[in-house]
């Protein structure tokens, strides 16, 4: 994939100009970068923060999918993007599904969103356009809940080689999801989430498995039946 990097001093957000650029008909491997975000977003509608110093970027892509796999996109962008910052730092994790964590802290975040075109001689749903936003804390200033990766000792020199390790595990996740399939990504993604131990509304339990529709599968404690959670379904929250 060729990547074509269009930079910004200030945008609302990195996912919506990316999805004007859609509309003017750019193509795959598109990427918007900005130095800060007015109106950054975040799951279920959040805020993101987006100060001067933050990794804030879009990736477009044209993966020509089923509307059922959508889901797969946060997998293994989540998958590649930590691999790749294991790099850097040993200690990175996911929190399922599209966080990125040191230390059960909040590293960053990535919020897929999609284009779904109809095909009405076939009676079926294609995700035509994917945009992959990321954030991550690099020098900005973060919550108490974050942690920045600006400030950990690590081999990376600025914000610019942050940038080049994020779109090169991507990329990497990208073409071995294609060829290979979330099968083969999902024991490796598993292995990410670290502790596998939760609690919840007072009970305890253990990640026991993700499915290839990006579910949640919980068994509890003193109980012989599995739970599945859809996104958005269950908070495994950040620290003890
Ligand atoms: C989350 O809620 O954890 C996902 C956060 C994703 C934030 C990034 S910053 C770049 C891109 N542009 C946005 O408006 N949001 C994403």
């Amino acid at each position: 994939m060729l990547l074509n990097l269009i930079y910004y001093a200030q945008v609302d957000s990195t996912n919506s100009e990316a999805w004007r650029l859609v509309e003017q008909g750019v193509s795959e491997g598109t990427i918007v970068i900005a130095k800060q975000q007015t109106a950054g977003r975040g799951q279920w509608g959040r805020i993101w923060q987006s100060p001067i110093g933050g990794l804030y970027l879009s990736i477009i892509l044209q993966p020509q999918m089923p509307v059922s796999s959508a889901s797969q996109i946060t997998l293994w962008s989540a998958w590649g993007i930590a691999n790749a910052l294991r790099q850097a730092i040993a200690t990175v994790n996911i929190k399922w599904p599209n966080d990125l964590v040191i230390d059960r802290r909040k590293l960053g975040g990535i919020l897929t969103e999609t284009k779904i075109t109809e095909i009405a001689s076939r009676g079926s749903s294609t995700i035509t356009y994917a945009v992959i936003g990321i954030g991550i804390n690099w020098l900005n200033s973060v919550p108490d809940t974050g942690i920045a990766l600006g400030s950990l000792a690590t081999n990376l020199s600025d914000l610019e080689a942050l940038i080049n390790l994020v779109l090169s595990g991507v990329q990497l996740a990208y073409s071995h999801w294609q060829s290979h399939g979330i099968a083969s990504i999902l024991p490796e993604y598993l292995k990410l989430l670290g502790d596998r131990e939760i609690a919840w509304q007072g009970r305890k339990g253990i990640i026991t498995d993700i499915t290839t529709v990006g579910n949640l599968v919980i068994t509890w404690q003193n109980s012989s039946k599995v739970s599945v959670y859809a996104p958005g379904e269950i908070s495994l929250g950040y620290l003890d």
